[in-house]
């Protein structure tokens, strides 16, 4: 069929969407589910715009097809904060001032989100190996990595 029937919960919300088998996900969430928060960068697995969570863990939207996660609940920037109360590592971000443009901080947040939920962060290296598939192009890592290093303490 031209179009398949897609299934996702994202953010607790649910959608049935009509997408031609090549729309990726990050397209479904974005221009279907019309949730812009999660960012386009490279399109192509490179920068971790794109990052958002299925079951807590964090995946480039941009590599995944959407008929691929049929059934499945997707969490995205916005699902992180219930409108008044910030996910800490939201709170984080604004205190250490961690981004300039702020075009990759949605992925920031949501990669280091999973990657906290993984538990194999232990020091600062292990932080900077481990977000290292999150682009900056500010350069504010060292904000970034000082926000996350203050949630996980
Ligand atoms: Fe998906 Fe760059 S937009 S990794």
């Amino acid at each position: 069929p031209e179009y398949e029937l897609v299934n996702l919960t994202i953010n607790g919300q649910f959608f049935k969407l009509k997408l031609q088998p090549w729309v990726s996900l990050l397209d479904a969430i974005r221009e279907y589910a019309g949730l812009t928060g999660t960012k386009k960068g490279c399109d192509h697995g490179q920068c971790g715009a794109c990052t958002v969570l299925i079951n807590g863990k964090r995946i480039n939207s941009c590599l995944t097809l959407a008929v691929m996660k049929d059934g499945e609940a997707i969490t995205t920037i916005e699902g992180l904060s219930d409108g008044t109360v910030n996910h800490p590592l939201q709170d984080a971000f604004i205190e250490h001032d961690a981004f300039q443009c702020g075009y990759c901080t949605p992925g920031q947040i949501c990669s280091a989100v999973g990657m906290l939920n993984e538990g194999r962060a232990d020091s600062l290296e292990d932080v900077q190996e481990l977000m290292s598939g999150n682009i900056c192009r500010c350069g504010a890592y060292n904000n970034i990595n000082a926000a996350i290093m203050d949630v996980k303490s």
